[in-house]
């Protein structure tokens, strides 16, 4: 790939309709639409969103562009805009340089070491109790059940033991934050989701403000992340307002995120006996004496079924940045306000990058064949450079110690349908109805 100065034309345009563009066809399957681009129009090609444009790249080399060139010719404030109104000037949505990297220094240390492995202690307890209640054999629904066990995971590892005691208050004010998320209308005309947004906002941050104050006056508080933010030397000074900001936006983005690849993980593993099968005797063999698995255990299988899922549904449909200036790449010019924008799940089946691409084959990462260690960008589930998401440690923990959990336990069966992805709140999901029986292990 080179970049270089002059006049050249912009990439291929993906026909669309007139104001709306492509926006009907990608709303109703993200990861379908950039394929067929791809397949159409190769690995450079534009894109129109409503009333946005981007220039879609495909392929490690251009991942690598992108993820160097951010904060240089490629900005991020731009994009995320829309959470302003949901959690303030914070982290990557800060416009202040300085800001953003206070902010994103503070994450990626709030979630390693000691901190990590005290999460992921939070994890297993949620997860054992979920499990408990569970009985001897049932059904549930896929989805329901991750999305309402990582939303009590990231309140009781996140937020503390005060807002997991009123999760079922927490969460539906979480989901209004969330209905008013619109990344095309002005933010604060006065329509009824974004006057419900505002007053979820409010009732949020009335609901740990005086969890905060007490935080900043405990040095010895629950080992959560809010701990974490009041007492860092960076970020702590800073008013309740940000500091809440910042936990609830930590909060939304990595619940959703780890729900969403969670419900895929398993439901792929339990679609592949063979594989399953291998994973269910590497739980077996690290369970402890109570049956259950420590949270320190190793599970290289388990976890190449995660990255084999990160694969082949990754979460996110694209990553996207905005041009400062106009970027001159191969032949195409990528004109100044438009977006650059990747594509996981189409780069994720790249022939020349993994061997078989379609095919399910967790072991494509053992040592022996390290398929993602192709390229330093094969595999950009977690996307790449300085905004590479800071919760990815505590993410492939939690999938790991729900997974380890539930097989230790119970026998799962496959869903009878095969499932198909579902679009919710920014993320690519399972859709519901996907129903799994399970049973008490002999
Ligand atoms: C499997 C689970 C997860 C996946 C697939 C995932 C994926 C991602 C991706 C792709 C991004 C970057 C998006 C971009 O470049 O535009 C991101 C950012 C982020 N993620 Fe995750 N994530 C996961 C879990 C988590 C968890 C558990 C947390 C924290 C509890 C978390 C917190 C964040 C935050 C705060 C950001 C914004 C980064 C910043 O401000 O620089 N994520 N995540």
């Amino acid at each position: 790939m080179t970049t270089r100065s002059g006049l050249l034309p912009t990439p291929p345009m993906v026909p669309g309709l007139p104001l709306l563009g492509s926006m009907l066809e990608w709303q109703r399957d993200h990861a379908g639409f950039f394929q067929r681009a791809y397949e159409r129009y190769g690995p450079v090609f534009s894109v129109r969103l409503g009333p946005q444009r981007g220039v879609v790249l495909v392929g490690p080399d251009y991942h690598d562009f992108f993820f160097k060139e951010v904060d240089k010719r490629l900005s991020v404030p731009e994009l995320y805009r829309f959470v302003v109104p949901m959690f303030g000037d914070v982290a990557l949505a800060s416009r202040d340089p300085e800001t953003r990297r206070r902010h994103v220094g503070l994450l990626h240390s709030a979630f390693q070491g000691q901190r990590l492995s005290a999460y992921s202690r939070l994890a297993a307890e949620e997860t054992h109790a979920w499990l408990d209640g569970l009985g001897g054999s049932g059904r549930f629904e896929l989805w329901r059940e991750m999305e309402g066990l990582v939303m009590r995971i990231a309140a009781s590892t996140l937020l503390g033991p005060e807002v997991r005691a009123r999760v079922d208050d927490f969460r539906p004010l979480l989901a209004d934050l969330a209905r008013g998320m619109d990344f095309v209308l002005p933010p604060y005309l006065p329509l009824p989701k974004f006057i419900r947004r505002d007053q979820a906002r409010r009732r949020l941050t009335e609901m740990i403000k005086p969890v905060l104050a007490e935080r900043r006056r405990r040095v010895d508080g629950p080992p959560d992340f809010l701990q974490t933010l009041v007492h860092d030397p960076g970020v702590g000074g800073e008013s309740d307002e940000r500091l809440i900001g910042m936990s609830l936006m930590t909060l939304f983005t990595g619940y959703l995120t780890t729900c969403a690849q969670l419900a895929w993980a398993l439901v792929l593993l339990v679609q592949h006996p063979a594989h399953l099968a291998t994973v269910v005797a590497e739980v077996d063999a690290a369970c402890a004496g109570d049956g259950r698995v420590p949270v320190e255990a190793r599970l290289p299988r388990l976890d190449r079924a995660l990255k084999e899922a990160i694969r082949l549904r990754p979460v996110m449909s694209h990553y996207a940045r905005h041009n400062r200036t106009d970027i001159e790449v191969d032949g195409y010019r990528l004109p100044a306000g438009w977006l650059t924008m990747l594509c996981p799940a189409v780069a994720h089946r790249l022939p020349e990058v993994f061997t078989d691409p379609d095919r399910y084959d967790p072991e494509r990462f053992a040592p022996d064949r390290a398929e993602d260690r192709r390229h330093p960008y094969a595999l950009i589930g977690f996307s790449g450079g300085f905004y590479r998401c800071p919760g990815s440690a505590f993410g492939m923990n939690e999938m790991r110690i729900v997974i380890a959990a539930l097989l230790a336990r119970f026998r799962l069966v496959a869903p009878a349908v095969e499932p198909v992805p579902a679009f919710d709140m920014g993320v690519t999901r399972p859709a519901s109805p996907c129903m799994m029986d399970y049973r008490l292990r002999d």
